[in-house]
């Protein structure tokens, strides 16, 4: 088993060999929390020994996969593909899954930071804890790094004055927000002068933000997308190709990422429970100031566009649903106009593909001719 995985075993079960039934009940119950019984969840979970070990099984792993990605994404632009040294704050880390995942690339040799000056804020001692025994553990050799946490409330606006003096590089969130936003403490408007005072005298400086792949909080987290661009000019890296307003909650839809997942081993026995083993679901952004964007490492200079959903196979045609110049259209090819090895059916939810040729149909439909050229120009 990796050193990883059996370091998350070791963590949750430091005496013995838990048996299946025993991870799976941690793992019911920590993840029942977060979605049928999250009215019944403490403000200070992360301190419940037992919820702290499902999480450590699964939601560290999950998360760390979900960052993985995010950052892999990010560190393929020119802005970033060059850089050695990392400035990183992490407003509700938890067990830091967000500078695990970084340690991942390193060793992988996927991206070259030598330096990495990284700080948690947590308000639980317990996840601070784990994060620090999971970072002395995992540490790649070769990284210089500095971290440190401060246990505090991170919607105590006044602990902000001092974290905007570090001018970081990356301002990170992930599954937090909900919880900053649950309790009326901070609102929107808050958030949003926050981010303009981080992004004072700091315009290189990259927003993150990661969020459960689910409908309330996918539609919260890209409204917030819409604001921060509005009021403070932020511009999307990632997903989205562009600064219009998001498509999908122009037509009361919503958007989130599906990313092929593999779990740590000793998880493959649940994957009958319906929790996520193969897929990872989640919403995210990534703002930057610079107009930098995802489509600037595609090799294509086209229309440029971003699937948003699965294929749909249907009688005489295969259609997608896809993010297009600010619109969410509709986008079908007759199967009489391909064939099974069509590049066309190779385009996945999330994908990003271009295409020379299209014949509009409506305000939202569009058609592909037969002799369009298709490429896919990056695939999560
Ligand atoms: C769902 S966990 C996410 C942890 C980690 N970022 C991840 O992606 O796995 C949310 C974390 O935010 C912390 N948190 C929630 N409200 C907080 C607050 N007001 N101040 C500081 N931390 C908070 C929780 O204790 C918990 O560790």
């Amino acid at each position: 088993m990796k050193q990883k995985d059996s370091l998350f075993l070791k963590l949750a079960f430091p005496n013995k060999n838990p048996t299946k039934a025993q991870i799976k009940n941690l793992i019911l119950e920590t993840s029942n929390l977060f979605t049928f019984k999250h009215t019944l969840r403490p403000s200070d979970y992360m301190n419940n020994e037992d919820f702290l070990r499902g999480y450590i099984l699964y939601f560290v792993p999950v998360n760390l996969s979900k960052h993985y990605n995010v950052f892999k994404e990010l560190f393929r632009h020119p802005v970033f593909v060059q850089k050695k040294n990392l400035k990183i704050i992490d407003i509700g880390c938890g067990p830091s899954p967000a500078l695990l995942s970084l340690f991942d690339l390193i060793e992988e040799k996927i991206i070259d930071l030598s330096h990495i000056k990284y700080l948690g804020i947590e308000s639980e001692e317990r996840a601070i804890s784990i994060a620090e025994k999971l970072i002395r553990e995992l540490k790649p050799e070769k990284l210089d790094l500095k971290y440190d946490f401060i246990k505090a409330d991170a919607t105590d606006l006044k602990i902000y004055q001092s974290l905007v003096k570090i001018k970081p590089d990356i301002i990170f969130f992930s599954n937090s927000l909900g919880e900053l936003f649950e309790k009326d403490i901070i609102v929107m408007e808050d958030f949003i002068a926050l981010m303009k005072a981080f992004s004072y005298k700091n315009s290189d400086i990259t927003l993150i933000i990661i969020e459960p792949g689910t409908k309330k909080d996918s539609i919260r987290l890209h409204r917030l997308r819409d604001s921060l661009i509005k009021e403070i000019g932020f511009y999307p890296f990632s997903p989205c190709l562009n600064d219009l307003p998001c498509s999908a909650l122009k037509v009361n839809n919503w958007c989130y990422e599906e990313r092929i997942w593999k779990p740590p081993e000793y998880l493959n026995f649940l994957s009958f429970l319906g929790l996520q083993l193969k897929y990872l679901k989640f919403s995210y952004i990534v703002l930057r100031k610079d107009g930098a964007n995802i489509k600037d490492t595609f090799d294509n200079s086209g229309e440029i566009i971003k699937n948003t959903s699965h294929l749909l196979n249907e009688k005489g045609k295969s259609r997608l649903w896809a993010c297009w110049k600010g619109a969410l259209i509709d986008i079908e090819k007759l199967k009489r106009d391909f064939t099974e090895e069509e590049v066309w059916l190779k385009i996945k939810k999330g994908a990003y593909f271009s295409i020379d040729k299209y014949i509009v149909l409506s305000d939202r439909k569009v058609r592909i001719p037969k002799e369009c050229e298709i490429k896919i120009l990056y695939s999560p």
